[in-house]
């Protein structure tokens, strides 16, 4: 049951070589979005051709909705308890592989999960690759118990670290708050850039109304960029990014 040529090839391809990496036996982290969710697909299709045993952990319910569809066995994390492969997408990746997460609103989930495998392999498009992250507007999980002193603090924390003026803007689907698996809201931090990730992870996890942010550094073992020819290429943790290797996709 393969996918139709609908699907973004660059996706498919990033997705199939992540696949690859999958062995029978494993206990697997299924990410979100719509590249996890052809990833979710390719793996049904490989676990029902090959009769693989896998146990999975998704990282949110509209991924345990899908892999459940298709056949595949959803546990909970604790159930489980310990991951070997976490495969998730991502929405921007920098040189040292470190991620902003949390488009799908899904990052809370999806760090935990990544925390809790031996391995993280992000699957993307050459779109998400980046110099300095930043342009993808960061997300950030908070408590509506709190809310707006939540946004001053994060405007403050954002200050301090000469980031001052940026859009600090709650997600709406419509006019409705956003509303995470977990019942929370979550904030979008307009950025353009952020220079210094490591620090303002350490000064957003620092707000105590903030339940996470969607910076995941040092978390990402292997990015796989997939090509719209269908070929993809492997990016290690410090390896210098050719663009040129990734350019003409999305073109
Ligand atoms: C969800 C995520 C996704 O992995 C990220 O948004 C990428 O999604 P897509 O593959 O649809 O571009 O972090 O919270």
């Amino acid at each position: 049951m393969s996918q139709s040529s609908q699907v973004d090839p660059a996706k498919l391809a990033a997705a199939r070589a992540a696949i690859a990496l999958v062995e029978d036996g494993m206990k697997l982290g299924l990410g979100t979005g719509s590249t996890a969710s052809i990833m979710v697909r390719e793996l049904a299709a490989r676990a029902q051709a090959e009769g693989l045993n896998l146990r999975c952990a998704a990282t949110s319910r509209a991924t345990a909705e899908l892999a459940e569809s298709l056949g595949l066995r959803i546990e909970t994390l604790d159930e489980i308890g310990w991951l070997d492969l976490t495969i998730d997408g991502a929405d921007e990746v920098d040189p040292q592989l470190h991620l902003i997460k949390g488009g799908g609103a899904a990052h809370l989930r999806e760090k935990i999960v990544a925390a809790a495998s031996d391995r993280m392999v992000v699957i993307a498009d050459p779109g998400k690759v980046v110099e300095t992250l930043g342009a993808f507007p960061l997300p950030v999980e908070v408590l509506a118990f709190g809310f707006e002193t939540t946004r001053k603090l994060i405007r403050r924390a954002l200050e301090a670290l000469e980031l001052g003026g940026r859009d600090v803007l709650q997600r709406l689907n419509g006019s409705d708050p956003v509303i995470t698996d977990e019942g929370n809201f979550i904030l979008d931090l307009h950025l353009m850039q952020i220079p210094d990730p490591v620090a303002l992870a350490r000064a957003l996890s620092a707000i105590p109304g903030v339940v996470e942010h969607g910076l995941f550094l040092g978390m990402c073992d292997l990015a796989i960029i997939g090509r719209e020819d269908g070929t993809v290429v492997e990016l290690a943790r410090d390896a210098d990014i050719d663009a040129d290797m990734l350019a003409h996709e999305g073109e």
